[in-house]
């Protein structure tokens, strides 16, 4: 199948039974971009207008709750945790108690303001997409989950190199090499790149 491909870009293949969880029937990775992106506008409008406590948005439930909303007409595995390895991420049965580490650790920096709030969105951010808990829709539902937690704080939310970080291009060569250096240990690049 044409739709979801393995490649050197970034992103994760699907497993057959993954790929078997489309819902709607399209033929092209253009279209299933597009697909996507619909499901994601209304997914993003329904969070802005939610509002929550800080330790209601960082928590694993509305981590798989935003997932949902994100791309439930798009996957029916839409929200719930990856169940086959990828070539990013931790093992799939380490994922809950993982995510469990992040949301405490991601409160307490809140708490003892141990980060500025930028710096703490996006250690989030590098953090959930090296969990990858998804099949698929990590890096855009990472990036919106970073987004909210600035807003919900009071600040702006990131601008992740001002351009479209699906297409293949130069922004997400800079957002790839900066995750690489997160990877290292290194998160300035990551920081600087998310507010770009
Ligand atoms: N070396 C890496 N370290 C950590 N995260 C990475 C790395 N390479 C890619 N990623 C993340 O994985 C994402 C791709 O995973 P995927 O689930 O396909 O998300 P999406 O479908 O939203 O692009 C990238 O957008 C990026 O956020
Ligand atoms: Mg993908």
């Amino acid at each position: 199948m044409s739709l979801v491909t393995t490649d050197s870009n970034g992103n994760t293949p699907l497993s057959p039974e993954e790929i078997q969880g489309l819902i709607p029937s399209l033929s092209t990775k253009q279209e299933l971009n597009e697909w996507e992106w619909e499901n994601i506008l209304s997914a993003r409008e329904w969070a802005t207008a939610t509002r929550m406590t800080i330790p209601e948005l960082v928590s694993d439930s509305y981590v798989r709750k935003l997932h949902f909303r994100m791309f439930d007409q798009t996957w029916k595995w839409a929200g719930q945790y990856r169940k086959s390895e990828k070539n990013i991420g931790i093992p799939c049965q380490q994922i809950r108690e993982s995510l469990a580490v992040l949301c405490g650790d991601v409160l307490f920096w809140i708490e003892k303001q141990i980060y500025p709030p930028d710096e703490i969105a996006v250690r989030f951010h590098y953090r959930l997409v090296a969990i990858h808990p998804f099949p698929n829709g990590n890096g855009r539902h990472a990036r919106l989950m970073a987004d909210l937690l600035l807003s919900n704080l009071g600040h702006t939310p990131l601008t992740w190199g001002a351009k479209d970080l699906i297409k293949r291009g130069e922004a997400r060569t800079q957002y790839l090499d900066a995750l690489r250096e997160a990877d290292a240990g290194k998160m300035q690049p990551l920081l600087e790149f998310a507010r770009s």
